[in-house]
């Protein structure tokens, strides 16, 4: 893994843009996994920057964010399709049949995840995914205790990341219970991870990666056997690291 230091959320916000448009900027096709949270909000607006500024375009982009919350409608502003739409999506040029959020209201949420997870193979596959990090070492939504070999799947949150995401809601009782997530083994099959990290709150999950051991209690710990893997981390993150 490379860790590449920033100084604090802009600065990590600024590479992570830099990085992901000098990908947008050089290819013809490219097929990106996006996260949401608060950690990817400034690197999208200086992507809806640059797009203002110099016309980088998205024609040739495809997405499939990681996840998305089980009976939260498309239209709620506090699902992810509504947060992609608003934060990125309706600011670039990029078409609205080429973005992929699995559907946390569908019908049938075992078929929808085997739909999404053969949607993404379709694509050719991830060739850059944006990650967050959990407090709980969670990656997308694979919560501690997940088997590495998961694909797109329904997860049950756990309390503290129903906590850590109370901040979207009005009160803790409206956050929902259970998520659509891509799973580890999807998240592994992505040609590049590039991994966020900001704050104080997130510092010990941040060592816990760098030096911890490889085990499904800290589902993010996985990407230490990835081949191509760059973190960007904040001093606030890094801590005495
Ligand atoms: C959330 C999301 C993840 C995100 C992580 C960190 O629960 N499902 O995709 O990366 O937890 O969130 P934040 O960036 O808000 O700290």
């Amino acid at each position: 893994m490379k860790l590449i230091s920033a100084k604090n959320y802009s600065d990590m916000s600024q590479v992570a843009a830099s990085f992901l448009l000098g990908k947008i900027k050089n290819t013809d096709r490219l097929t990106l996994g996006l996260a949401t949270g608060g950690t990817p909000i400034q690197t999208y607006n200086f992507l809806i920057k640059d797009h203002k500024e110099n016309n980088t375009s998205y024609q040739h982009v495809t997405t499939f964010n990681l996840d998305e919350y089980v009976g939260v409608a498309t239209n709620d502003p506090r699902s992810y399709h509504h947060y992609m739409d608003d934060m990125l999506f309706t600011s670039i040029d990029i078409p609205k049949t080429q973005t992929h959020i699995p559907d946390g209201v569908a019908g049938n949420l075992e078929a929808e995840c085997d739909r999404y997870e053969q949607k993404i193979a379709a694509s050719g596959g991830i060739d850059v995914q944006l990650l967050g990090l959990g407090s709980n070492g969670h990656i997308g939504f694979n919560e501690p205790g997940t088997a590495f070999d998961t694909k797109t799947h329904v997860v049950d949150l756990t309390e503290a990341t129903r906590k850590a995401n109370a901040r979207f809601f009005d009160h803790i009782d409206e956050v929902p219970k259970q998520a659509i997530t891509m799973g580890i083994a999807t998240i592994m099959r992505s040609k590049e991870i590039l991994l966020l990290v900001s704050g104080e709150r997130k510092s010990n999950a941040l060592a816990q990666l760098l030096e911890g051991k490889v085990d499904p209690a800290f589902p993010a710990s996985i990407l230490r056997e990835h081949p191509n893997v760059s973190i960007i981390a904040d001093h606030d993150a890094l801590g005495d690291i």
